[in-house]
């Protein structure tokens, strides 16, 4: 992977564009393991994963896989990074470009917003290889399309293409391949810019409302609201509506 911090955008790109970026497990854990730097650092606001070349991820390293046994994968527990990936506070937005297939699919959906390419690809075909996704991508999909759409997909083995994507609410935007990059850092930075406790509280609440009930939901979001007012930033982001000037926000 390489990785930069620019305007307070911390920023991964997958590096492996020889094998379309296919993921083995050391490069899930480089890229968890700099996602966690980044969630502590000051400067790093908003995360921003990317692909080089003609795919953002063509999926799991075959190559790596393909003699595994049952055992020593659940020995290896290889999923345990990939469930780091859940523990992140700060946004983390993806650009995908070209094919975002099985487990790049996956890591596409573990960002919390998706931003597209045209030329976009996206799909499960590990019941192609006798396999099925298992970083996710039968949960991910069925919360965002329901059942019966996610069960053709991941039975057919299909490619969606970006429009589908859209059309699926998969992806947040759908954009021309040349000015994917331009986008996703222009719409990062509007992120970065905001009171980042109100950002981190405001994922928190919004990943609840997938696992609890509408009540439990509602009473996490009113103590976030409450936690708020403990915070520099709505004593700055209130007066400043009062005196009728720009708020200047500390992150704190
Ligand atoms: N693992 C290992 N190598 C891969 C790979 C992968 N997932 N995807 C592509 N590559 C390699 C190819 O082997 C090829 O390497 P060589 O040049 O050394 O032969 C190189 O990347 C370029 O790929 P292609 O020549 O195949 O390129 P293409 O344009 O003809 O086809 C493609 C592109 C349709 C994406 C095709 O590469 C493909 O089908 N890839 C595999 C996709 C896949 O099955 N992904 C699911 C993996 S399983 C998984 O992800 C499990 C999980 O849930 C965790």
């Amino acid at each position: 992977i390489e990785v930069s911090i620019e305007d307070r955008i911390g920023h991964v790109t997958l590096n492996r564009p020889k094998v379309l970026n296919a993921l083995n497990r050391g490069m899930i854990r480089e890229i968890v393991t700099v996602f966690d730097e980044f969630d502590l650092r000051d400067d790093v606001k908003v995360i921003v994963l990317t692909g080089k070349g003609r795919a953002f991820a063509a999926g799991a390293d075959i190559d790596e896989m393909a003699d595994d046994d049952a055992i020593r994968m659940e020995l290896l527990n290889q999923f345990k990074d990939w469930d780091r990936m859940n523990q992140i506070k700060k946004p983390v937005i993806g650009a995908v470009q070209g094919f975002a297939l099985g487990g790049g699919f996956e890591l596409a959906l573990s960002c919390d917003l998706l931003f597209a390419a045209e030329d976009a690809k996206f799909g499960f075909p590990e019941i192609n290889l006798g396999v099925m996704p298992g970083a996710g991508g039968t949960q991910r999909l069925t919360r965002l399309m329901g059942k019966t759409k996610a069960l053709e997909w991941l039975w057919s083995g299909e490619m969606m293409s970006g429009k589908e994507a859209l059309h699926y609410g998969v992806v947040n935007r759908l954009i021309a391949p040349e000015l994917l990059l331009e986008e996703t850092f222009q719409f990062a930075r509007k992120v970065a810019a905001k009171p980042a406790l109100s950002v981190r509280l405001i994922k928190e609440a919004v990943e609840k409302a997938e696992d609890y009930t509408l009540a439990e939901g509602m009473q996490f979001e009113r103590k976030n609201f409450y936690l708020l007012f403990a915070s520099e930033d709505q004593k700055e982001g209130m007066k400043a509506f009062q005196e009728k000037r720009k708020p200047s926000f500390k992150g704190r």
